[in-house]
Order: structure tokens, then sequence, then C-alpha cells
């Protein structure tokens, strides 16, 4: 593909740094639940691999779940309405429901997705994001924990892609309007 590795502008953030503030993250969960049973819960496809490293590092007992809510439709600009396209199977009056999330950008994703999930009265639900842009917010809406603040830049890699691509960088970073 032309021009595949231009579009990739600086590292924002490292794999050490990923890695570091996903052990805190982890800790934060066996913290709140104190041995009671989670289901983690993934929105696809953007939160794949923060996914799976943070299950690594919860020890309290651990179902996994995905989601996936669209809506990014125009390459880099949000739409604005939002879709779920895959739900969860689980009966969730049973389950503490944490949500993990690549990116909170305009906030209408999650607001969606909670306000749905609430209404499905599970015993508890958190929101944990990777990346927080809240000056891109369009809803009001704050995550439990965010791992990460970051500019109002459009980012690439460690799940996050642009036009489906980049997702498998181990690392995150900018990408070249
Ligand atoms: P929101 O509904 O506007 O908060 O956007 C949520 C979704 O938009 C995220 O889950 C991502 O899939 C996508 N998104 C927002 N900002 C970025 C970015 O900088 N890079 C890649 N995807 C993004
Ligand atoms: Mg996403």
């Amino acid at each position: 593909m032309k021009n595949y590795k231009s579009k990739i502008k600086n590292t924002l953030i490292t794999e050490e740094e990923i890695k570091e503030k996903i052990k805190q993250a982890g800790e934060f969960i066996n913290s709140i639940y104190d041995g009671n049973p989670i289901l983690l819960t993934g929105i696809l496809n953007g939160s794949f691999m923060f996914m799976a490293d943070l299950c690594r590092n919860v020890t309290v007992p651990c179902e996994v779940g995905f989601m996936k809510a669209s809506s990014y439709y125009n390459g880099t600009v949000s739409a604005g309405n939002v879709s779920i396209t895959l739900d969860l199977a689980q009966d969730i009056s049973r389950y503490h429901v944490v949500i993990a999330e690549d990116i909170i950008d305009t906030g209408r994703t999650l607001k969606e997705v909670t306000e749905i999930l609430r209404k499905r009265n599970p015993l508890s639900l958190h929101v944990i994001t990777l990346l927080d842009k809240p000056s891109r917010r369009v809803v009001d809406f704050k995550a439990d924990m965010s791992l990460f603040t970051i500019p109002d830049k459009f980012v690439i890699g460690y799940g996050l892609d642009c036009g489906e691509y980049y997702r498998n960088l181990p690392y995150i970073a900018e990408y070249k309007e």
C-alpha cells in the first residue's frame, strides 16, 4: 500500500508506557471487585489488544465478552449516530460489568452503550478507557478510569485504526493526515 509507513507520525505512547498503565488498571479492577466475579467487556474492534493485556492483569474471577458499536463512517470524522452491531450473549443482571474501550472521543459510543447496559440492571458497571480526548466531547461522558489523556489528535496503533489499518502496531502513534 502506498504511503503506508509515512502516515505513521511520531510515537505518542510507547509499549512500555502502555504496559505500566495497564498494570495499574488491573490493580484498580482487583481492588474494586475484591474477589467478586466480573464480566470484562471489550468494545470491538478497537479494544482487542487492550482487552488481551488488561485481562492478564486481572486476578478476580473474570469472564470476557465483546460488543461492537459503530459510530465512525467517514475516515477520521464521527458521523454521529451509534449502532450496536454485536451484543453480549450473557444476561448481565448476574454480573459486575467492566467495559474496556480503546478511546473516548465525542463520548457518543459509550454514552449509548452504557445507557443500553444500565437498562439490563447489571450488579455494577464500570468503564475503563485506554485513551481519552476530553477536548472533543460532544455529549457528557466520563470514564471511571482513563489510562492516558491525549490532545485532539487522530491516533493509530495498539488496536486503533485508520481505515482499518495500523491496529497491529504495538505502540500508539499520531496519524499524519
Ligand atoms: P466516540 O463515540 O466519538 O467517543 O468515539 C469512539 C470511537 O471512535 C472509538 O471507539 C474509536 O473506534 C473511534 N476513534 C475516536 N478517536 C479516534 C482516534 O484518534 N483514532 C482511531 N479511532 C478513533
Ligand atoms: Mg472503539
